[in-house]
């Protein structure tokens, strides 16, 4: 029988809640003839105020050892001080980002049959943003002088490289050719005349490969306004670090809610293990009280199975999600329950 190996990084606030119902599915939703073994790591805000360690790169080594990792959410008390500046961010989720070259953030977005969506007049949504990992504003290329003083400058260089957004793009027009076949770029070139140069040029030139695709440009400004008016018009959106992230907030929002959102942290070669996670965060308002909806997990845990060459458990999932939110009423449900009832839908089909 075959082993995979996932690393599970829950996390803070509602990490953990959400992973534990995402490992159920996982183990039900998992081939017979394949074992999935999870080894457990504490790194987040929690770990790190009590041993003042967020992820050493000895971490990263023992995590580079596993086939995928699945991670909940970190982020603590948004008031503590000692946290104050994205610390664990940056020397853990950012870190990881970068030292496994997850270049490829995906971040799908479909309306579900007989979700809500707070639009007026959703139509059908279903596009998917590969946004841009590791580069741009994310990169820590910044600094300030004169802190604190009236003459206080600060700057937060993006960093855009040629080899980087060559290698997005390429990947966005493959996944467009699998799908509708049109790729929009979403960047903001009437100001950001230079990064915003080279991804136009990259996607006018890598177009010329990909006949069948076609592509129109957007100003994220714009982009915003379709999102809303008319997301039927996306398939695949190709854009940086930032405005991806900014975007699929927004994407999660119009598809019924940032609880069913999931993403994929991807470095396509295999060179290291792709992680995968809900695109929300800890959510410390409502965490602890089981009141976080642990969907974006589970479906997270479908991407990770696809990713791994596992398509029929993909579809498991996807499929006893999909008849999840179809049965959904006003009524809450704890996020066990919810856990409960994928679990169920899995053992009905
Ligand atoms: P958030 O996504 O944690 O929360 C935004 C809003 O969405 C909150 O009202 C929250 O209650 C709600 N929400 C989020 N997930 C939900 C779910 N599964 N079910 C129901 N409601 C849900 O964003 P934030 O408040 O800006 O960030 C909180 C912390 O999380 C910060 O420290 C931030 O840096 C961090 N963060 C981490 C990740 C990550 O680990 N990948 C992603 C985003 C934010
Ligand atoms: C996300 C988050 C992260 C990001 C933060 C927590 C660093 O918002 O995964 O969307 O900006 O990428
Ligand atoms: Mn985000």
């Amino acid at each position: 029988p075959r082993i995979v190996s996932l690393a599970l990084l829950p996390g803070d606030g509602i990490g953990p809640e959400v992973v534990t119902e995402a490992v159920r599915v996982l183990h039900a939703a998992a081939p017979a003839d394949t074992t999935f073994e999870t080894t457990e790591y504490p790194f987040g805000a929690t770990h790190y105020l009590a041993t003042g360690s967020i992820l050493t790169d000895e971490d990263i080594t023992t995590l580079r050892t596993h086939d995928a990792i699945l991670l909940g959410a970190v982020g603590g008390d948004p008031r503590d001080p000692r946290l104050s500046g994205g610390i664990i961010e940056r020397g853990m989720l950012l870190k990881l980002r970068f030292a496994l070259d997850h270049y490829v953030n995906l971040r799908p977005t479909v309306l579900l049959p007989g979700v809500a969506s707070p639009l007026a007049a959703p139509g059908e949504i279903d596009f998917v943003v590969v946004r841009e990992g590791t580069e741009g504003p994310y990169v820590g290329n910044g600094g300030s002088i004169r802190v604190g003083t009236p003459h206080e400058i600060a700057n937060e260089v993006s960093i855009n490289t040629a080899h980087g957004v060559d290698r997005l793009v390429r990947f966005a027009f493959e996944t467009a050719m699998k799908r509708r076949k049109k790729l929009t770029l979403v960047h903001k070139t009437n100001v950001l005349t230079y990064a915003g140069g080279l991804w136009q040029r990259t996607v006018d030139r890598i177009a010329l490969e990909f006949g069948e695709v076609s592509v129109d440009y957007l100003h994220v400004d714009a982009a915003t306004i379709f999102l809303v008016t008319n997301p039927g018009r996306f398939d695949v959106v190709v854009t940086d670090n930032l405005f991806g992230d900014i975007l699929t907030d927004l994407a999660g929002a119009i598809s019924g809610g940032i609880g069913l959102a999931a993403s994929g942290n991807i470095n396509p070669e295999g060179a290291f293990p792709s992680m995968f996670e809900p695109v929300h965060g800890s959510a410390p308002d409502i965490a602890g009280q089981q009141k976080a909806d642990p969907t974006a997990a589970i479906l997270s845990v479908a991407m990770l199975f696809d990713f791994l060459g596992f398509g029929d458990a993909a579809a498991r999932v996807q499929a006893a999600v999909t008849a999840d939110v179809a049965s959904r009423t006003s009524e809450p449900r704890s996020t066990a329950s919810i856990g409960d009832a994928i679990v169920a839908q899995l053992a009905a089909q």
